[in-house]
């Protein structure tokens, strides 16, 4: 009825979607989740959460992730963070393989279970499962007081604010910018990130939520790539290192709500399979900022251009070498390597939006899917 649209039509502030307020809304929801826990200047980081479980964090032998979706996503993002800052191994799991395979755990394992409802069934289950084993469990949830935060030993909210469109955007990179502060105090307390570094990451961190805020002016060169690509039947996304989880995120987010096939790759698996989809109709989208592996990622396009694959390049601002190549490039603000994904997911949120409009798709509500998934 008419009272009713017309309060969806507040609640959606203006944008004819809530996915697109949502992607919007990301300069804020990831200053959000980090207020009141990180004063670079002062070098303090603090998760209330965390606090009467860091000497189980800091000694833990293993950590164990699991998550299901966009979530487990986050994960993988968070595996290479943990390693990397905290030298602590990491394994991250679908809950819904972990739950029923009988995993190896006990009391020195650490698990982080990772959901934007705090209601998903499987991992609700993988909890379950490694509580009854003696592991501590760690929430990182965006709905406060759902049952996900209510059976673990500890958490800390992302408070990215409700999300309503189906396909997660702004409680992933909420998800991350908990995941990145864990990672970096926890790097400090062990003393694998010394000091003079972990300041100089707390200042960086602080400044992703203005990046972000440059990223979306993207917005409309997507808007134009989108109009292209639209009618595609298939899309490739690739990605190294911290850009990995990314490729997949992308394609999962192209999928969902465009329902065009798409795949996320570590771009250097290409040549293992998906190198023989590529001719002149195949668009590849590949995350290529200035990073370790940026090299790297630059003769994998060369080897996709050389089989007329279509190019959609995500790079580092001021890049010249991918413009060259590329059909297509869209630039973000050069940050941190490990921060990059909180950036470079934002293009492809974009991408997959327009796509998905284009289409006539229900952005907010695709077909058979829902928000949060109860049943197993
Ligand atoms: C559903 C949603 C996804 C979400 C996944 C995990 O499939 O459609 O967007 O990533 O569940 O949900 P959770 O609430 O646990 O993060």
């Amino acid at each position: 009825n008419q009272l009713e649209m017309e309060l969806e039509a507040i609640e959606k502030g203006g944008y004819e979607h809530f996915m697109l307020k949502e992607i919007n809304e990301q300069p804020r929801s990831i200053a959000d989740c980090m207020r009141g826990r990180l004063d670079a200047q002062n070098g303090r980081l603090v998760l209330g959460g965390l606090r009467d479980y860091m000497n189980k964090f800091q000694n833990a032998d293993r950590i164990i992730i699991t998550a299901c979706g966009t979530s487990w996503h986050a994960g993988l993002v968070a595996e290479y963070l943990f390693e990397e800052f905290a030298r602590i191994p990491v394994e991250v799991e679908y809950a819904s393989e972990f739950r029923y395979r009988n995993p190896v755990l006990s009391d020195k394992d650490f698990i982080i279970a990772i959901s934007q409802s705090g209601e998903t069934a499987d991992t609700l289950a993988a909890i379950e499962l490694a509580k009854s084993k003696g592991a501590t469990i760690f929430g990182v949830c965006n709905v406060v007081g759902s049952s996900i935060p209510r059976t673990t030993h500890a958490g800390s909210y992302t408070h990215a604010g409700p999300e309503i469109g189906v396909a997660s955007t702004k409680a992933f990179t909420a998800q991350i910018s908990v995941l990145t502060m864990m990672a970096l105090k926890l790097g400090y307390k062990r003393g694998t990130l010394p000091e003079n570094r972990y300041m100089q990451l707390l200042s960086e961190l602080e400044t992703i939520p203005s990046k972000v805020e440059r990223a979306l002016k993207m917005n409309d060169k997507i808007h134009e790539i989108a109009k292209e690509y639209k009618d595609a039947r298939n899309f490739l996304y690739l990605g190294r290192g911290y850009n990995f989880p990314v490729a997949l995120e992308g394609a999962l987010k192209l999928k969902e709500i465009s329902y065009i096939h798409a795949e996320g790759y570590p771009a250097a698996e290409m040549k293992h399979g998906p190198i023989a989809l590529i001719d002149e109709e195949m668009p590849v989208v590949f995350i290529a900022t200035k990073d370790s592996s940026y090299e790297k990622v630059v003769s994998n396009i060369q080897e996709v251009k050389a089989r007329k694959g279509k190019i959609i390049a995500v790079v580092t601002e001021g890049d010249t070498v991918v413009k060259n190549m590329a059909d297509h490039v869209i630039e973000i603000p050069a940050t941190e390597e490990a921060f990059v994904p909180l950036i470079s997911v934002i293009p492809l949120q974009q991408l997959s939006y327009h796509i998905a409009v284009m289409r006539g798709c229900n952005v907010d509500q695709p077909r058979n899917l829902a928000k949060s998934v109860t049943v197993e």
